[in-house]
This record gives structure tokens, C-alpha cells and sequence, in this order.
């Protein structure tokens, strides 16, 4: 079939879907043509991936935990799946852990907790009963010294006083209002520690709402997705008759002096400067 040409050359036909640019056009407009075709699809391509990935920059710069999850409630929030559930990690810009009324904290290492808290002046030292424990019943000189500066601010300090048994090693007293287990840990070999963490949370549920006030919260902070999976919290707290309140963005930073220690003496010190905290309260 002869084509019709018109007076600039361009077939008449041409303009179809189906046409050749370079048949109907020529070859420079096929290349110009081509060439803004691949810059919008690179251009397409590129918006998604950075759609995908500026929350998680953005948290990883700003060290906000992920949880590894999925954002929940859009743009990328964190999550946390407990007790098989998404949960949304509530932001915190300052001291987040709750610390009100009469405060007992249990499992305290070294107690920097304690003094950085009342550091920032969240509580008077007279509310606060701050505790600690270890395996073979001792505790360094420098735990030792910071237990005296807490009592001398008066605070009630006690030590070897077990998670697991509450109600008697602090036998007598009103109920607290906050119960607080920081960076938990039962030591002990890695293998076993799935199974341990899973009944010392069991086991402190138990033991700290039978300490309870009426409407008093139980705090617990971990570190990561990996221990809320394998540790159960919700399922421990539950068992206890308490509920999951809320959970927040746990910050090292917030809490000026705050020192880790762990649990078997010279384990590898993990990194504690974020984690989630779980508030409980009796449901
Ligand atoms: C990883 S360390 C964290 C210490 C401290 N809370 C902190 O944030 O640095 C875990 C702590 O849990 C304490 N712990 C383990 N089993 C306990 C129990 N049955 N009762 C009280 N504390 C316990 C250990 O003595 C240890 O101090």
C-alpha cells in the first residue's frame, strides 16, 4: 500500500498506537521520545522506593524503634506485635517510664535508674523503694555505694529482694502504685534464655500484682521485637489479671546517669539506649 505523505513529510496514517516512531516520525523524535519514557518511569520507580524507605531513614536517624513491623497506623509508624496483636509504640520526647505515687523498682542493677529518676525530680526519694538482685546474693562496691547515697536522699533501698516473690520479700507496707522491672534478665546460658525470660515474666506478673494499688500500673521495658516474641508479656500479665495499657518509645538518653548492667557478671553489655515500655494496669 502507498502512503499519503503530508507536506512536512509525516505519513497521514500515522498517529495510531500502533505506529513505529521511527517509521512515521524519524529517528530523532523516536530517540526524544524514548528517552522521556525511560525519565518517567525512573522518575515513578524512584518516588516509591523513597515513599518506602524515608520513615525507616527517618526512625533509624532519629532513633525511633521500628519493632520491625509494619506502620500500623500509616507512613511507616512503629508497631510492635504482642500477644499476636500490632500495637502502636507511642513517641516519647522525654522521661517516659511512669513514676507516680509510691514507686518500687525491682531487678535495679545498679541502681541508676533509681537516682537518675530522681534526678530529673519525678518523685520525692521517701515514695521510692528501689531493689536489686543477684544470683550469688553479692554486689559490687560501686552498686553497694549508690544503694547508700539513695538511702541517705531517703529512699527505701533493699537488696536481694526477688521479682519472683514480692509479696514476700517485702512482706508489710501499702501497695505501690508503679511497679518498674527495667531491662529484665534471668542470665544464665543464651540457649535457655527464651524459656527462663518467658517464666520470670510469668513469675513477676504474679508476684507484683499481688503488690498492687488499686489502679496502679506495672512497667516493663524491653529491648526489642525479639524478646516481646519470645519473653510473652501480655500473655504473663494477662495470666496476673493485668491488661496492656499503652506501649512507648523507650530512650536511655531521657534518663541522665542511666547506666545498663547486666545480669551474669561479665556478659557483653547489649545496647539499651531504646526499647519499648509496656504499661499494665488491672483489667
Ligand atoms: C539486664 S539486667 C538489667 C539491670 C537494670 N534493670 C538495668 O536496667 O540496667 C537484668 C536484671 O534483672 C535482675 N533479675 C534477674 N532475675 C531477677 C529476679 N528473679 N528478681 C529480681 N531481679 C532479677 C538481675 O539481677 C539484673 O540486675
Amino acid at each position: 500500500m502507498l502512503l499519503r505523505v503530508l507536506a512536512d513529510g509525516v505519513p497521514i496514517d500515522c498517529g495510531g498506537v500502533a505506529d513505529g516512531f521511527t517509521g512515521c516520525y524519524g529517528k530523532l523524535p523516536a530517540i526524544g521520545i524514548a528517552a522521556v519514557a525511560t525519565i518517567a518511569a525512573a522518575a515513578v520507580v524512584g518516588h516509591a522506593v523513597l515513599a518506602a524507605l524515608v520513615p525507616q531513614l527517618f526512625n533509624a536517624m532519629t532513633g525511633v524503634p521500628t519493632g520491625g513491623g509494619e506502620g500500623l497506623l500509616g507512613g511507616g509508624s512503629p508497631t510492635v506485635k504482642v500477644g499476636g496483636l500490632r500495637v502502636p509504640v507511642l513517641p516519647s520526647i522525654g522521661p517516659s517510664v511512669p513514676f507516680a505515687g509510691r514507686v518500687l523498682l525491682v531487678g535495679e542493677g545498679n541502681f541508676s535508674f533509681t537516682a537518675a529518676n530522681l534526678g530529673l525530680g519525678r518523685a520525692i526519694p521517701q515514695n521510692v523503694t528501689a531493689t536489686a538482685y543477684s544470683p550469688d546474693g553479692r554486689f559490687p562496691p560501686d552498686v553497694l555505694s549508690r544503694a547508700d547515697q539513695l538511702r541517705a536522699m531517703g529512699a527505701n533501698v533493699r537488696l536481694q529482694v526477688d521479682a519472683r516473690n514480692l509479696p514476700a520479700d517485702l512482706a508489710g507496707g501499702a501497695p505501690f502504685n508503679t511497679v518498674i522491672f527495667q531491662f529484665p534478665h534471668p542470665g544464665g546460658p543464651r540457649t535457655g534464655a527464651s524459656v527462663a525470660g518467658r517464666q520470670l515474666m510469668r513469675d513477676f506478673f504474679a508476684s507484683a500484682a499481688q503488690r498492687l494499688a488499686p489502679g496502679g500500673k506495672v512497667v516493663l521495658t524491653l529491648r526489642n521485637q525479639h524478646y516481646v516474641s519470645h519473653w510473652r508479656p501480655a500473655e504473663a500479665a494477662a495470666a496476673a489479671g493485668l491488661r496492656l495499657e499503652s506501649v512507648t518509645e523507650f530512650h536511655q538518653g531521657h534518663y541522665p546517669g542511666y547506666g545498663h548492667v547486666t545480669t551474669s557478671a561479665g556478659a557483653t553489655s547489649p545496647d539499651v539506649s531504646q526499647g519499648f515500655t509496656f504499661v499494665f494496669t488491672r483489667g
